[in-house]
Protein backbone atom coordinates (compact mmCIF):
# COMPACT_ATOMS: atom_id res chain seq x y z
CA UNK A 1 0.00 0.00 0.00
CA UNK A 2 1.32 3.32 -0.82
CA UNK A 3 0.95 6.44 1.46
CA UNK A 4 -1.68 7.86 -0.94
CA UNK A 5 -3.54 4.66 -0.43
CA UNK A 6 -3.22 4.49 3.28
CA UNK A 7 -3.85 8.23 4.26
CA UNK A 8 -6.74 7.55 1.87
CA UNK A 9 -8.42 4.31 3.91
CA UNK A 10 -7.92 6.66 6.74
CA UNK A 11 -10.12 9.56 5.54
CA UNK A 12 -13.75 9.66 6.98
CA UNK A 13 -14.57 11.33 4.04
CA UNK A 14 -12.74 12.82 1.05
CA UNK A 15 -15.67 13.95 -1.45
CA UNK A 16 -18.20 16.25 -2.77
CA UNK A 17 -21.89 15.82 -0.81
CA UNK A 18 -23.46 18.93 -1.33
CA UNK A 19 -27.37 18.41 -2.81
CA UNK A 20 -27.50 14.66 -1.35
CA UNK A 21 -31.02 14.17 1.06
CA UNK A 22 -30.67 13.32 4.52
CA UNK A 23 -31.09 9.98 3.86
CA UNK A 24 -28.15 9.71 1.62
CA UNK A 25 -25.70 11.20 4.11
CA UNK A 26 -26.90 8.79 6.70
CA UNK A 27 -25.64 5.73 4.36
CA UNK A 28 -22.96 7.35 3.09
CA UNK A 29 -21.68 8.14 6.75
CA UNK A 30 -22.56 4.60 8.30
CA UNK A 31 -20.10 3.33 6.09
CA UNK A 32 -17.28 5.79 6.05
CA UNK A 33 -17.53 7.79 9.78
CA UNK A 34 -17.03 6.66 13.45
CA UNK A 35 -18.41 8.82 15.85
CA UNK A 36 -15.86 9.04 18.47
CA UNK A 37 -15.51 5.78 20.84
CA UNK A 38 -14.18 5.32 24.06
CA UNK A 39 -13.71 1.82 23.58
CA UNK A 40 -11.90 2.21 20.54
CA UNK A 41 -9.73 5.21 21.64
CA UNK A 42 -8.81 3.16 24.46
CA UNK A 43 -7.43 0.40 22.40
CA UNK A 44 -4.78 3.18 21.35
CA UNK A 45 -0.96 2.23 21.53
CA UNK A 46 -1.08 -0.57 18.46
CA UNK A 47 -0.80 1.81 15.56
CA UNK A 48 1.87 3.32 15.02
CA UNK A 49 2.94 6.75 14.72
CA UNK A 50 4.19 8.11 11.75
CA UNK A 51 6.85 10.75 11.42
CA UNK A 52 6.93 12.99 8.43
CA UNK A 53 10.15 14.91 8.42
CA UNK A 54 9.69 16.49 4.80
CA UNK A 55 6.72 18.67 4.40
CA UNK A 56 6.94 20.90 0.89
CA UNK A 57 4.37 22.18 -1.00
CA UNK A 58 3.54 20.40 -3.90
CA UNK A 59 5.30 22.19 -7.12
CA UNK A 60 1.90 21.93 -9.11
CA UNK A 61 0.20 24.43 -6.50
CA UNK A 62 2.82 26.81 -6.54
CA UNK A 63 0.50 29.61 -8.10
CA UNK A 64 -2.82 28.77 -6.55
CA UNK A 65 -2.69 31.71 -4.31
CA UNK A 66 -1.49 34.15 -6.86
CA UNK A 67 -4.07 37.34 -6.23
CA UNK A 68 -5.88 35.59 -3.40
CA UNK A 69 -5.88 36.86 0.10
CA UNK A 70 -6.90 34.17 2.85
CA UNK A 71 -7.95 35.29 6.64
CA UNK A 72 -8.08 32.37 9.43
CA UNK A 73 -10.02 33.26 12.56
CA UNK A 74 -9.41 31.38 15.96
CA UNK A 75 -11.27 29.53 18.46
CA UNK A 76 -9.87 28.27 21.42
CA UNK A 77 -6.57 27.43 23.02
CA UNK A 78 -3.02 28.54 22.45
CA UNK A 79 -2.72 24.72 20.26
CA UNK A 80 -5.29 25.94 18.06
CA UNK A 81 -3.47 29.58 17.96
CA UNK A 82 -0.10 27.70 16.91
CA UNK A 83 -2.32 25.37 14.26
CA UNK A 84 -3.05 28.88 12.93
CA UNK A 85 0.55 30.04 12.56
CA UNK A 86 1.32 26.85 10.44
CA UNK A 87 -1.96 27.33 8.38
CA UNK A 88 -1.17 30.89 7.95
CA UNK A 89 2.77 29.62 6.79
CA UNK A 90 1.15 27.07 4.15
CA UNK A 91 -1.05 29.80 3.02
CA UNK A 92 1.87 32.12 2.24
CA UNK A 93 4.16 29.41 0.56
CA UNK A 94 1.38 28.89 -2.00
CA UNK A 95 1.76 32.77 -2.20
CA UNK A 96 -1.77 33.68 -0.66
CA UNK A 97 -1.53 37.25 0.72
CA UNK A 98 -3.02 37.37 4.73
CA UNK A 99 -6.32 39.81 5.60
CA UNK A 100 -7.56 40.68 8.37
CA UNK A 101 -11.22 41.31 6.76
CA UNK A 102 -13.55 39.00 6.21
CA UNK A 103 -14.75 41.15 3.32
CA UNK A 104 -11.36 40.93 1.37
CA UNK A 105 -11.11 37.45 1.81
CA UNK A 106 -11.01 34.72 -1.04
CA UNK A 107 -10.52 31.67 1.13
CA UNK A 108 -12.02 32.21 5.16
CA UNK A 109 -11.08 29.45 7.73
CA UNK A 110 -12.78 29.08 11.06
CA UNK A 111 -10.12 27.00 13.52
CA UNK A 112 -12.69 25.85 15.92
CA UNK A 113 -12.48 24.65 19.51
CA UNK A 114 -14.89 21.87 20.85
CA UNK A 115 -13.82 22.10 24.48
CA UNK A 116 -17.52 23.90 25.40
CA UNK A 117 -20.83 23.80 23.85
CA UNK A 118 -20.32 27.31 23.67
CA UNK A 119 -17.17 27.59 22.02
CA UNK A 120 -19.42 25.66 19.57
CA UNK A 121 -22.49 27.68 19.29
CA UNK A 122 -20.02 30.84 18.43
CA UNK A 123 -18.68 29.11 15.34
CA UNK A 124 -22.07 27.68 14.37
CA UNK A 125 -23.39 31.60 14.96
CA UNK A 126 -20.06 33.04 12.60
CA UNK A 127 -21.05 30.20 9.88
CA UNK A 128 -24.52 31.89 9.54
CA UNK A 129 -22.95 34.86 9.33
CA UNK A 130 -20.42 34.25 6.65
CA UNK A 131 -23.52 32.87 4.37
CA UNK A 132 -24.93 36.26 2.35
CA UNK A 133 -20.99 36.80 1.82
CA UNK A 134 -20.84 33.75 0.27
CA UNK A 135 -24.11 34.29 -1.81
CA UNK A 136 -22.47 37.65 -2.63
CA UNK A 137 -19.16 36.29 -3.93
CA UNK A 138 -19.41 32.71 -4.52
CA UNK A 139 -16.27 32.29 -5.83
CA UNK A 140 -15.05 32.76 -2.11
CA UNK A 141 -13.83 29.49 0.01
CA UNK A 142 -15.20 28.59 3.17
CA UNK A 143 -13.85 26.08 5.43
CA UNK A 144 -14.25 25.03 8.89
CA UNK A 145 -11.36 22.99 10.56
CA UNK A 146 -9.90 22.26 14.18
CA UNK A 147 -11.18 20.40 17.13
CA UNK A 148 -15.28 20.78 15.95
CA UNK A 149 -14.41 19.09 12.61
CA UNK A 150 -13.19 16.02 14.44
CA UNK A 151 -16.64 15.59 15.51
CA UNK A 152 -18.92 13.19 13.58
CA UNK A 153 -22.43 15.57 15.06
CA UNK A 154 -20.98 18.70 13.49
CA UNK A 155 -19.68 17.26 10.60
CA UNK A 156 -23.62 16.26 9.68
CA UNK A 157 -25.14 19.53 10.60
CA UNK A 158 -22.72 21.31 8.43
CA UNK A 159 -23.48 18.65 5.89
CA UNK A 160 -27.26 18.96 6.27
CA UNK A 161 -27.62 23.10 7.04
CA UNK A 162 -24.88 24.79 6.12
CA UNK A 163 -24.27 24.02 2.79
CA UNK A 164 -22.45 27.27 2.08
CA UNK A 165 -19.11 26.07 3.59
CA UNK A 166 -16.80 24.38 0.86
CA UNK A 167 -14.18 22.40 3.35
CA UNK A 168 -14.25 20.69 6.09
CA UNK A 169 -10.87 19.44 7.78
CA UNK A 170 -9.44 17.63 10.65
CA UNK A 171 -6.78 18.33 12.74
CA UNK A 172 -4.78 15.73 11.55
CA UNK A 173 -4.83 16.88 8.26
CA UNK A 174 -3.31 20.71 8.48
CA UNK A 175 -0.32 19.53 6.44
CA UNK A 176 -2.69 18.87 3.50
CA UNK A 177 -4.74 22.05 2.98
CA UNK A 178 -2.87 22.60 -0.52
CA UNK A 179 -4.72 19.15 -1.49
CA UNK A 180 -8.05 20.54 0.00
CA UNK A 181 -7.96 24.00 -1.20
CA UNK A 182 -7.00 22.76 -4.75
CA UNK A 183 -10.12 19.84 -4.35
CA UNK A 184 -12.39 22.79 -3.35
CA UNK A 185 -11.55 24.54 -6.17
CA UNK A 186 -11.83 22.21 -8.81
CA UNK A 187 -14.75 20.50 -7.56
CA UNK A 188 -17.01 23.56 -6.17
CA UNK A 189 -18.31 21.27 -4.22
CA UNK A 190 -18.18 20.77 -0.13
CA UNK A 191 -14.86 19.35 0.48
CA UNK A 192 -14.43 17.07 3.64
CA UNK A 193 -11.07 15.38 5.22
CA UNK A 194 -11.27 14.27 8.42
CA UNK A 195 -8.94 11.62 9.47
CA UNK A 196 -10.42 9.12 12.57
CA UNK A 197 -6.78 7.93 12.92
CA UNK A 198 -4.21 8.72 15.57
CA UNK A 199 -2.58 11.08 14.27
CA UNK A 200 1.15 11.29 12.91
CA UNK A 201 3.69 13.90 13.35
CA UNK A 202 4.65 16.07 10.48
CA UNK A 203 8.32 18.02 10.84
CA UNK A 204 9.23 20.86 8.63
CA UNK A 205 5.72 22.68 8.32
CA UNK A 206 5.68 26.46 7.76
CA UNK A 207 5.28 28.91 10.26
CA UNK A 208 3.84 32.28 10.64
CA UNK A 209 4.27 33.74 13.57
CA UNK A 210 2.03 35.99 15.48
CA UNK A 211 4.87 38.19 17.21
CA UNK A 212 8.45 38.52 17.26
CA UNK A 213 9.10 38.39 21.05
CA UNK A 214 6.74 35.12 22.13
CA UNK A 215 7.02 32.05 20.26
CA UNK A 216 4.85 28.41 20.75
CA UNK A 217 6.63 25.32 20.06
CA UNK A 218 4.37 22.33 20.26
CA UNK A 219 6.41 19.52 21.94
CA UNK A 220 3.92 16.45 21.48
CA UNK A 221 0.43 16.56 19.76
CA UNK A 222 -2.92 14.62 21.30
CA UNK A 223 -4.12 13.12 24.82
CA UNK A 224 -4.43 9.51 26.39
CA UNK A 225 -5.65 10.45 29.58
CA UNK A 226 -9.62 10.03 29.22
CA UNK A 227 -10.59 12.44 31.73
CA UNK A 228 -14.31 11.85 31.19
CA UNK A 229 -16.11 15.26 30.75
CA UNK A 230 -13.12 15.70 27.76
CA UNK A 231 -13.52 15.43 23.90
CA UNK A 232 -9.40 15.97 23.45
CA UNK A 233 -8.46 12.65 23.38
CA UNK A 234 -11.24 12.32 20.32
CA UNK A 235 -10.38 15.24 19.00
CA UNK A 236 -6.57 15.38 18.70
CA UNK A 237 -5.62 11.95 18.74
CA UNK A 238 -3.13 9.53 20.61
CA UNK A 239 0.04 11.18 22.66
CA UNK A 240 2.32 11.96 20.23
CA UNK A 241 6.14 13.34 20.80
CA UNK A 242 7.95 15.05 18.59
CA UNK A 243 11.69 13.99 18.88
CA UNK A 244 13.83 15.99 20.99
CA UNK A 245 16.53 16.82 18.20
CA UNK A 246 13.58 18.96 16.05
CA UNK A 247 12.35 20.60 19.68
CA UNK A 248 16.11 22.20 20.30
CA UNK A 249 16.47 23.05 16.75
CA UNK A 250 13.25 25.06 16.80
CA UNK A 251 13.82 26.57 20.00
CA UNK A 252 17.20 27.44 18.94
CA UNK A 253 16.25 28.98 16.05
CA UNK A 254 13.48 31.23 18.07
CA UNK A 255 16.44 32.30 19.73
CA UNK A 256 18.69 33.34 16.99
CA UNK A 257 15.98 35.16 15.43
CA UNK A 258 15.61 37.37 18.65
CA UNK A 259 12.40 35.39 19.99
CA UNK A 260 12.98 36.21 24.42
CA UNK A 261 9.79 33.52 25.85
CA UNK A 262 8.92 29.97 24.28
CA UNK A 263 5.57 28.40 25.13
CA UNK A 264 6.16 24.38 24.58
CA UNK A 265 3.03 23.25 24.09
CA UNK A 266 1.16 19.89 24.26
CA UNK A 267 -2.42 18.81 25.67
CA UNK A 268 -0.68 16.92 28.46
CA UNK A 269 3.13 17.70 28.42
CA UNK A 270 4.32 15.80 31.23
CA UNK A 271 3.41 12.91 29.49
CA UNK A 272 5.97 13.73 26.78
CA UNK A 273 8.14 10.91 25.83
CA UNK A 274 6.57 8.20 27.21
CA UNK A 275 5.95 7.03 23.28
CA UNK A 276 9.21 6.56 22.36
CA UNK A 277 10.28 2.95 21.76
CA UNK A 278 13.61 3.45 21.29
CA UNK A 279 14.70 5.34 24.42
CA UNK A 280 13.69 6.25 27.91
CA UNK A 281 13.12 10.31 27.71
CA UNK A 282 10.94 12.43 29.21
CA UNK A 283 9.75 16.27 29.78
CA UNK A 284 12.56 16.86 32.91
CA UNK A 285 15.08 15.58 29.91
CA UNK A 286 13.53 17.87 27.35
CA UNK A 287 13.80 21.01 29.74
CA UNK A 288 17.36 20.12 31.14
CA UNK A 289 18.25 20.53 27.73
CA UNK A 290 16.59 23.50 26.97
CA UNK A 291 17.87 25.56 29.77
CA UNK A 292 21.02 25.54 28.45
CA UNK A 293 19.74 27.26 24.69
CA UNK A 294 20.40 31.14 24.77
CA UNK A 295 16.37 32.67 25.35
CA UNK A 296 15.38 34.18 28.28
CA UNK A 297 12.06 32.48 29.17
CA UNK A 298 10.78 29.23 28.85
CA UNK A 299 7.35 27.50 29.97
CA UNK A 300 4.83 24.89 29.01
CA UNK A 301 1.70 24.19 28.98
CA UNK A 302 -0.65 22.36 30.16
CA UNK A 303 0.73 19.93 32.62
CA UNK A 304 -1.31 16.79 34.37
CA UNK A 305 -0.73 16.26 37.82
CA UNK A 306 -0.60 12.49 38.11
CA UNK A 307 2.85 12.25 35.26
CA UNK A 308 4.21 15.41 36.86
CA UNK A 309 7.72 13.48 38.20
CA UNK A 310 10.21 14.36 40.91
CA UNK A 311 13.13 15.01 38.18
CA UNK A 312 11.16 17.31 36.31
CA UNK A 313 10.91 19.11 39.59
CA UNK A 314 14.36 18.87 40.26
CA UNK A 315 15.02 20.49 36.85
CA UNK A 316 12.71 22.92 36.85
CA UNK A 317 14.30 23.94 40.48
CA UNK A 318 17.43 24.48 38.68
CA UNK A 319 14.93 27.83 37.39
CA UNK A 320 17.65 30.18 34.74
CA UNK A 321 15.50 30.02 32.10
CA UNK A 322 12.94 28.08 33.28
CA UNK A 323 10.14 29.97 34.47
CA UNK A 324 8.75 29.81 38.56
CA UNK A 325 5.24 29.79 37.20
CA UNK A 326 3.42 26.09 36.33
CA UNK A 327 0.25 25.70 35.47
CA UNK A 328 -1.39 22.53 37.03
CA UNK A 329 -4.84 21.98 35.99
CA UNK A 330 -6.48 20.26 39.40
CA UNK A 331 -10.38 20.28 37.95
CA UNK A 332 -11.51 19.68 41.46
CA UNK A 333 -10.54 19.77 45.26
CA UNK A 334 -13.25 16.31 45.52
CA UNK A 335 -11.25 12.95 45.27
CA UNK A 336 -14.98 11.15 44.76
CA UNK A 337 -15.40 13.79 42.19
CA UNK A 338 -11.63 13.86 40.81
CA UNK A 339 -12.47 9.47 40.81
CA UNK A 340 -15.93 10.33 38.29
CA UNK A 341 -13.18 12.15 36.42
CA UNK A 342 -10.96 9.73 35.98
CA UNK A 343 -8.55 12.28 36.66
CA UNK A 344 -6.20 9.12 38.85
CA UNK A 345 -5.11 11.24 41.27
CA UNK A 346 -7.05 12.12 44.88
CA UNK A 347 -7.19 15.75 46.58
CA UNK A 348 -4.28 14.02 49.11
CA UNK A 349 -2.42 13.42 46.18
CA UNK A 350 -2.03 16.57 44.80
CA UNK A 351 -1.42 18.07 48.00
CA UNK A 352 1.36 16.17 47.98
CA UNK A 353 2.59 17.04 44.63
CA UNK A 354 2.05 20.66 45.37
CA UNK A 355 4.35 20.30 48.58
CA UNK A 356 7.13 18.19 46.34
CA UNK A 357 6.94 21.66 44.10
CA UNK A 358 6.96 24.48 46.71
CA UNK A 359 10.43 22.33 48.51
CA UNK A 360 12.45 22.33 45.65
CA UNK A 361 10.70 25.92 44.05
CA UNK A 362 9.84 28.26 47.17
CA UNK A 363 9.23 30.90 44.71
CA UNK A 364 6.62 28.63 42.22
CA UNK A 365 3.39 30.43 41.28
CA UNK A 366 0.94 28.00 41.08
CA UNK A 367 -2.28 28.66 38.25
CA UNK A 368 -5.09 25.85 37.76
CA UNK A 369 -8.00 25.02 35.67
CA UNK A 370 -11.32 23.91 37.63
CA UNK A 371 -14.70 22.85 36.55
CA UNK A 372 -17.79 23.41 38.77
CA UNK A 373 -21.04 21.37 38.46
CA UNK A 374 -19.68 18.00 37.16
CA UNK A 375 -22.77 16.08 37.50
CA UNK A 376 -22.93 14.48 41.00
CA UNK A 377 -21.10 17.36 42.66
CA UNK A 378 -22.95 18.41 46.17
CA UNK A 379 -22.28 21.31 47.85
CA UNK A 380 -19.66 19.83 50.63
CA UNK A 381 -18.18 18.93 47.58
CA UNK A 382 -17.94 21.92 45.88
CA UNK A 383 -16.60 23.25 48.96
CA UNK A 384 -13.60 20.97 48.84
CA UNK A 385 -12.79 23.16 45.92
CA UNK A 386 -12.80 25.97 47.51
CA UNK A 387 -10.24 24.59 50.53
CA UNK A 388 -8.37 23.15 48.17
CA UNK A 389 -8.06 26.51 45.88
CA UNK A 390 -6.93 27.85 49.83
CA UNK A 391 -4.51 25.19 50.43
CA UNK A 392 -2.86 25.47 47.75
CA UNK A 393 -2.74 29.12 47.50
CA UNK A 394 -3.44 29.24 43.53
CA UNK A 395 -2.74 32.84 42.18
CA UNK A 396 -4.95 32.56 39.62
CA UNK A 397 -7.62 30.07 37.72
CA UNK A 398 -9.62 29.46 34.65
CA UNK A 399 -13.03 28.31 36.17
CA UNK A 400 -15.55 26.65 34.17
CA UNK A 401 -18.94 24.92 34.38
CA UNK A 402 -19.13 21.75 33.18
CA UNK A 403 -20.28 21.35 29.99
CA UNK A 404 -21.69 17.52 28.52
CA UNK A 405 -19.77 16.69 25.39
CA UNK A 406 -21.08 14.39 23.15
CA UNK A 407 -19.35 10.85 23.07
CA UNK A 408 -17.57 11.32 26.07
CA UNK A 409 -18.83 9.09 29.32
CA UNK A 410 -19.46 11.94 31.75
CA UNK A 411 -22.21 13.28 28.89
CA UNK A 412 -23.81 9.75 29.93
CA UNK A 413 -24.05 10.51 33.48
CA UNK A 414 -27.09 11.97 34.87
CA UNK A 415 -26.62 15.86 34.75
CA UNK A 416 -28.33 16.19 38.11
CA UNK A 417 -26.78 19.58 39.46
CA UNK A 418 -29.29 22.69 38.30
CA UNK A 419 -28.03 25.05 36.29
CA UNK A 420 -28.57 27.77 38.97
CA UNK A 421 -27.01 26.21 41.54
CA UNK A 422 -23.75 25.59 39.08
CA UNK A 423 -23.87 29.28 38.22
CA UNK A 424 -24.14 30.08 41.69
CA UNK A 425 -21.01 28.17 42.51
CA UNK A 426 -19.05 29.23 39.69
CA UNK A 427 -19.94 32.51 41.35
CA UNK A 428 -18.59 31.88 44.42
CA UNK A 429 -15.50 30.09 43.16
CA UNK A 430 -14.55 33.40 40.90
CA UNK A 431 -14.75 35.40 44.09
CA UNK A 432 -12.58 33.37 45.75
CA UNK A 433 -9.99 33.28 43.16
CA UNK A 434 -10.29 37.29 42.66
CA UNK A 435 -9.28 38.07 46.17
CA UNK A 436 -6.67 35.33 45.85
CA UNK A 437 -5.44 36.94 42.53
CA UNK A 438 -5.30 40.62 44.33
CA UNK A 439 -3.78 39.10 47.31
CA UNK A 440 -1.02 38.01 45.36
CA UNK A 441 -0.30 41.19 43.30
CA UNK A 442 -0.58 43.35 46.13
CA UNK A 443 2.22 41.45 47.95
CA UNK A 444 4.65 42.92 44.90
CA UNK A 445 3.74 46.50 45.69
CA UNK A 446 7.27 47.92 46.18
CA UNK A 447 9.39 44.82 44.74
CA UNK A 448 11.46 44.63 41.48
CA UNK A 449 10.28 42.53 38.93
CA UNK A 450 11.32 41.39 35.42
CA UNK A 451 9.21 42.33 32.86
CA UNK A 452 8.93 40.89 28.95
CA UNK A 453 8.00 44.75 27.23
CA UNK A 454 5.14 43.40 24.89
CA UNK A 455 3.72 46.48 23.36
CA UNK A 456 1.23 49.46 24.47
CA UNK A 457 -0.82 48.44 27.13
CA UNK A 458 -4.55 48.09 24.97
CA UNK A 459 -6.13 50.96 27.36
CA UNK A 460 -3.17 53.82 27.26
CA UNK A 461 -1.42 53.90 24.19
CA UNK A 462 0.87 55.77 26.35
CA UNK A 463 1.68 52.95 28.36
CA UNK A 464 4.01 50.06 27.92
CA UNK A 465 2.46 46.58 28.84
CA UNK A 466 4.29 43.37 29.63
CA UNK A 467 4.70 40.09 31.62
CA UNK A 468 6.57 38.58 34.80
CA UNK A 469 8.27 35.52 34.71
CA UNK A 470 5.19 34.33 36.73
CA UNK A 471 2.48 35.76 34.23
CA UNK A 472 1.41 39.06 35.78
CA UNK A 473 1.01 41.85 33.78
CA UNK A 474 2.47 44.79 34.18
CA UNK A 475 2.07 48.59 32.86
CA UNK A 476 4.72 51.63 33.05
CA UNK A 477 5.80 54.59 31.58
CA UNK A 478 8.94 53.92 29.15
CA UNK A 479 9.89 55.08 26.08
CA UNK A 480 8.53 52.55 23.17
CA UNK A 481 12.42 51.12 22.31
CA UNK A 482 11.98 49.05 25.20
CA UNK A 483 9.57 46.85 23.48
CA UNK A 484 10.57 43.21 23.03
CA UNK A 485 13.30 43.87 25.98
CA UNK A 486 13.49 42.57 29.16
CA UNK A 487 13.28 45.66 31.96
CA UNK A 488 13.38 46.37 35.71
CA UNK A 489 10.04 47.61 36.75
CA UNK A 490 9.33 48.81 40.80
CA UNK A 491 5.63 48.02 41.62
CA UNK A 492 4.21 50.71 42.64
CA UNK A 493 0.78 49.92 42.68
CA UNK A 494 -1.85 47.07 42.51
CA UNK A 495 -4.84 46.49 41.00
CA UNK A 496 -7.00 42.70 40.66
CA UNK A 497 -5.27 42.01 37.79
CA UNK A 498 -2.67 43.77 36.94
CA UNK A 499 0.20 45.62 38.42
CA UNK A 500 1.60 49.31 37.44
CA UNK A 501 5.13 50.19 37.81
CA UNK A 502 8.08 52.51 37.21
CA UNK A 503 11.24 51.20 34.74
CA UNK A 504 14.05 51.15 36.60
CA UNK A 505 16.52 49.98 33.52
CA UNK A 506 16.92 47.37 30.74
CA UNK A 507 18.15 44.13 31.58
CA UNK A 508 21.34 43.97 29.13
CA UNK A 509 21.79 40.05 29.08
CA UNK A 510 19.85 36.62 29.68
CA UNK A 511 20.72 35.12 32.54
CA UNK A 512 21.44 31.27 31.56
CA UNK A 513 21.71 28.52 33.17
CA UNK A 514 24.56 26.06 31.60
N1 LIG B 1 -16.74 21.21 30.46
C1 LIG B 1 -16.17 22.24 31.12
N2 LIG B 1 -14.86 22.47 31.13
C2 LIG B 1 -14.06 21.62 30.44
N3 LIG B 1 -12.73 21.60 30.28
C3 LIG B 1 -12.43 20.55 29.49
N4 LIG B 1 -13.54 19.89 29.13
C4 LIG B 1 -14.58 20.54 29.72
C5 LIG B 1 -15.97 20.34 29.74
N5 LIG B 1 -16.55 19.32 29.10
C6 LIG B 1 -11.82 22.55 30.93
C7 LIG B 1 -10.81 21.86 31.83
C8 LIG B 1 -9.54 21.96 31.04
C9 LIG B 1 -9.73 23.26 30.31
C10 LIG B 1 -8.85 23.46 29.13
O1 LIG B 1 -11.08 23.23 29.92
O2 LIG B 1 -10.71 22.60 33.02
O3 LIG B 1 -8.38 21.97 31.85
FE1 LIG C 1 -8.70 16.66 28.41
FE2 LIG C 1 -6.51 17.56 29.66
FE3 LIG C 1 -7.83 15.39 30.61
FE4 LIG C 1 -6.42 15.24 28.29
S1 LIG C 1 -5.61 15.61 30.39
S2 LIG C 1 -8.46 14.41 28.67
S3 LIG C 1 -6.78 17.29 27.42
S4 LIG C 1 -8.57 17.52 30.50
Amino acid sequence: MNEEQRLAGQAISKTSAKGKTDKDYSQYFQTVYSPPSLKDAKKRGKEEVNYHDDFKIDPAFAEMGKGRKFYIRTYGCQMNEHDTEVMAGIFLQLGYEPTDSTADADVILLNTCAIRENAENKVFGEIGHLKPLKLERPDLLIGVCGCMSQEESVVNKILKTHQHIDMIFGTHNIHRLPNILNEAYMSKEMVVEVWSKEGDVIENLPKVRKGAIKGWVNIMYGCDKFCTYCIVPYTRGKERSRRPEEIIQEVRHLASQGYKEITLLGQNVNAYGKDFTDMTYGLGQLMDELRKIDIPRIRFTTSHPRDFDDHLIEVLAKQGNLVEHIHLPVQHGSSEILKLMARKYTREHFLTLVDKIRAAIPNAVLTTDIIVGFPNETEEQFKETLSLYNEVGFETAFTYIYSPREGTPAAKMEDNVPMDVKKDRLQRLNMLVNDMSAAALKKLEGQIVEVLVEGESKKNPHVLAGYTRTSKLVNFVAPKEVIGKLVLVKITDAKTWSLNGEMIEIVETAEVNV
